[in-house]
């Protein structure tokens, strides 16, 4: 537990364990220069091992983790600061009204929970909702 770590809006609380979970992939984004890391719990890399991805079974957390590029004098790019950590908790009976999964993030190197109420989330399955198809997991392990 991490108990000075408020949890967000919608009540789902912060993970700290998803330090210890397998990286699955990582993307970089030149548009808001961040690096990002996607993490997923056991039950993940044990679906993916076991090749039930669509959909992804209850007890999936999905942790995507973000970090500030920095470039070096020599202009080679690495993460830099902390950014944000967002969440996605596969529950399909709990999380039924946000498409099966329950949506949280974190920002800032306090780890201000994100969002003003719990109707934030329809921010990230307003963009998720692309990936139907997928079960809204944008992303594909290899
Ligand atoms: C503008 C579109 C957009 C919005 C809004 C958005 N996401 Fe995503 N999300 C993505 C994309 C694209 C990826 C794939 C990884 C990447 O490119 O960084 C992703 C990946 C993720 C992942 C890793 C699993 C996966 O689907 O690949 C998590 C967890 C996640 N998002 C959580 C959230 C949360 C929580 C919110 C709302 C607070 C949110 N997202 C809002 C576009 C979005």
């Amino acid at each position: 537990m991490t108990p000075n770590v408020a949890p967000a809006p919608n009540g789902i609380a912060f993970l700290p364990e998803y330090k210890n979970w397998k990286a699955i992939s990582s993307t970089e984004r030149f548009d808001n220069q961040t690096l990002r890391q996607i993490l997923g719990n056991d039950v993940a890399v044990k679906a993916i091992a076991e090749n039930h991805i669509n959909p992804w079974p209850d007890g999936t957390v999905f942790a995507k983790v973000a970090w500030l590029e920095q470039a070096d004098e020599k202009g080679r790019v690495r993460a830099g600061a902390f950014f944000q950590v967002e969440f996605m908790i596969r529950d399909s009976k709990k999380y039924a009204e946000t498409l099966g999964w329950g949506w949280a993030r974190w920002r800032g190197a306090d780890l201000k929970p994100y969002g003003k109420d719990s109707n934030f989330s329809s921010e990230c399955t307003g963009c998720h909702e692309l990936l139907a198809n997928a079960n809204y997991v944008f992303t594909m392990p290899i």
